[in-house]
């Protein structure tokens, strides 16, 4: 054992320990759970197992980066070269640092003048680990080739299934739960974003593990590049999860003297199913990120909150101008919408998705005044003005091309893939980075800009830099840079977060956003799934939900307005359709709803979230207060349902002694009989064992449709 070095260490914080066994040349997590008391050296040894026939004498420990040549036969976590030569690394703990809820590990491999350090940090209070690993290039001449720098978990026996978030655009954040493989579960993104396909999240579970009950482990990667997580099982039966940066040959090399951090990957342990992991997370998120919430009240100080906006795209697409614009903003003041985000179309020549992109002017012919009078106005109605921009991309179409062919990622005898018509900036190349940081201030400065929606649309098919070398890593690094830039010099920007709608989700870009856009789908059905998927990691603050058309421009299906408006109302609410053409009776709707967000939203986006056992037909869930007074329940049926009433409602999260009033708040509009079950609903009072237990029946539903229920303590 090194100098001042522990066998074991312990830490803790109020929900959960960490074991970090030292014993060997590197260290090992032995145990991340609820929290134990009382653990002692002889507790931890037995851990250790026998030797197993046709094994090594002693089983070679799942350590934080296993390597080859350890006596681990599983994937490398660590794979580094000098000029070709792949080998072992023999690396030795050399240090531990530790303080409160911080270990950090300094080893080294001498031979190969590499060092690693693996810093593990619990949450204050969540059950949250966050590790990373950073390697140094100690030789003083040559540079190292890094192909894999991962961070490795061991998995309990137990935990047997896995739930991804996958989907695809339109329709992303899909649950998918399954068994685990005997072999190696590889999940590899090379999307050059975080991608529709593969979240770079993903779940353990036992076989028993529901909405409420039984253990389950989340990771997050803090990255919105390429990434991987593979879970594999050791042929001793032993079974390990692999996450971090997925590097391609190539893509990464230290300088002598440098050295390269992984993104964050964060762990989450719950004893108390999915619901207890999703809280976790939300707690976390509004602890930790604080961009995602300091931000969101210095742009609405009088409020601190989230104001409802209305977005352009739906209602207009391309076709924006100032007399359209202008009849929009004064018909989203009437119905009580406070911020105005323009979309797409507003820069020179931007008429359709083939041209334009790098030219960040107003379109003169559109807004001869340019935007400056169209921010005031909004300003003057009580709105704040927001503007859509998407700095990484060009069009070929572009006078930014024309000067610049060279600026974007390519190597330079290939020919260039165009997606959505449009190419990718290399942002690593200075004068790219300066040249947009340029334009964003400008914009910010010449109008009263408090929103950017920054759209990202299309996957890096092409990584090659004009050198020939990988980019993603580098274009990740850059994109945070710039964004970081604009934060510094802006503080009082809040940043959406979009990538085709959910391309780019991930808590590396919420260092610097404050909302994300989930999907490009404004189906009031679909976004169900994609927000019960968004909800089950991140925040409903920092979910865009909008109410859009009918029918809907994706999907084709029509939804009535009180149906579209229930479902943006659980998140950050907006408006994204063209609310000229409303009937009255939709314009009223419309406006009650908005109305309804406003009066609940100090609960929606502070709340804690709870998933309801769904069945086939139905879904449900609620948002409850910390102190237990209040509660709110979306009740949707989704489909005919196969008997005359749906499902009881049992509601959550209730303190079990107190008296309730249930009030159903949503819809307006109500079926006589439906009227009569709400003044006999609202007639008595409730017990939270009752509300809980035994439930309440719900009334006749039409299918595509959601209740809203307010429960209040007496
Ligand atoms: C992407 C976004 C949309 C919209 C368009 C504009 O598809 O996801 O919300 O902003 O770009 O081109």
């Amino acid at each position: 054992m090194p100098k001042g070095v522990e066998r074991f260490y312990h830490l803790t914080n109020k929900t959960v320990s960490l074991l970090v066994d030292c014993r060997g040349l590197q260290p090992a997590i032995r145990y991340f759970g609820p929290l134990l008391s009382d653990v002692n050296e002889r507790m931890i040894e037995q851990i250790d197992r026998h030797e197993a026939p046709a094994s090594l004498p002693s089983e070679p420990a799942i350590t934080l980066s296993p390597t080859h040549g350890m006596g681990y036969l599983g994937h490398p976590a660590l794979a580094v070269k000098r000029d070709l030569d792949q080998w072992q690394l023999d690396l030795e703990l050399v240090t531990c640092e530790v303080s409160k809820r911080e270990l950090r590990f300094v080893s080294v491999c001498q031979k190969r003048s590499v060092e690693t350090t693996h810093r593990l940090q619990l949450a204050e209070e969540a059950g949250v680990l966050t590790l990373t690993v950073t390697l140094k290039n100690l030789d003083p001449a040559t540079p190292l080739g890094v192909d894999n720098c991962l961070i490795t978990i061991p998995v309990p026996d137990h935990l047997t299934e896995a739930q991804e978030f996958t989907g695809r655009w339109g329709y992303e954040l899909q649950h998918n739960r399954f068994q685990l493989p005997n072999s190696s579960l590889v999940r590899e993104n090379r999307t050059g974003r975080s991608s529709h396909h593969l979240h770079p999240s993903l779940r353990l579970l036992s076989n028993s593990t529901g909405l409420d009950t039984g253990d389950a482990v989340d990771i997050q990667i803090a990255w919105s590049g390429n990434h991987t997580i593979r879970v594999e099982r050791l042929a001793d039966g032993r079974r390990l999860m692999q996450a971090g940066e997925l590097l391609d040959a190539g893509e990464l090399v230290l300088a002598p003297g440098a050295s390269y951090t992984s993104p964050e990957c964060l762990l989450c342990f719950s004893k108390e199913g999915t619901n207890g992991l999703s809280q976790q997370w939300h707690r976390l998120v509004r602890r930790n990120y604080t961009s995602a919430t300091a931000s969101a009240q210095q742009f609405s100080p009088q409020q601190a909150i989230r104001p409802v906006q209305l977005n352009t795209w739906e209602a207009c697409y391309f076709s924006v101008n100032e007399a359209n614009v202008i009849e929009l903003i004064d018909q989203a003041a009437n119905l009580g919408i406070e911020r105005f985000v323009l979309d797409d179309g507003w820069f020179h020549g931007r008429n359709n998705d083939q041209t334009s992109l790098g030219d960040w002017k107003v379109d003169r012919l559109k807004f001869p005044r340019g935007l400056g009078p169209i921010a005031a106005y909004c300003n003057e109605k009580g709105l704040e003005f927001g503007l859509w921009i998407e700095p990484e991309m060009v069009s070929p179409d572009s006078n930014l091309y024309r000067a610049h062919p060279d600026w974007v990622l390519s190597f330079s005898d290939s020919s260039l893939i165009e997606a959505r018509h449009q190419l990718v900036l290399d942002l690593s190349i200075e004068d790219v980075t300066e040249y947009l940081f340029a334009v964003i201030s400008d914009l910010l400065t010449d109008i009263p800009i408090s929103y950017l929606k920054w759209d990202m649309n299309r996957d890096i098919h092409q990584m090659e830099n004009a050198a020939g070398q990988r980019a993603v890593h580098q274009q990740t690094l850059a994109l945070y840079a710039l964004m970081a830039r604009v934060r510094e010099n802006f503080p009082h920007i809040a940043i959406e977060s979009c990538a085709s709608g959910g391309g780019r989700i991930d808590l590396g870009v919420l260092q610097f956003a404050n909302r994300f856009w989930p999907s490009d789908t404004n189906d009031a059905l679909d976004r169900i799934k994609v927000q019960a998927g968004f909800l089950s990691l991140l925040p409903p603050e920092l979910m865009g939900s909008h109410v859009g058309p009918s029918p809907c421009h994706l999907t084709g299906r029509q939804h009535s307005m009180a149906f579209r408006a229930a479902v943006a109302f659980w998140g950050h609410m907006g408006v994204e359709a063209d609310i000229r053409g409303l009937t009255e009776n939709e314009r009223s709707i419309l406006a009650a709803a908005i109305n309804l967000h406003k009066a609940h939203r100090h609960l929606l986006h502070q709340g804690r979230y709870i998933e309801h056992e769904p069945s086939e037909q139905q879904a449900a869930w609620s948002i409850v207060s910390d102190d237990q007074t209040e509660s709110l329940t979306a009740v949707a049926l989704l489909q005919t349902p196969r008997a005359a009433f749906p499902n009881r409602i049992r509601f959550g999260g209730l303190n079990t002694f107190s008296k309730y009033r249930v009030q159903l708040i949503w819809p307006q509009e109500l079926t006589d009989k439906q009227a009569d079950y709400r003044d006999t609903l609202e007639s008595t009072m409730y017990g939270g064992d009752w509300l809980q237990n035994v439930g309440i029946t719900l009334p006749i539903m039409h299918p595509e449709s959601m209740l809203i229920f307010h429960l209040t303590k007496s």
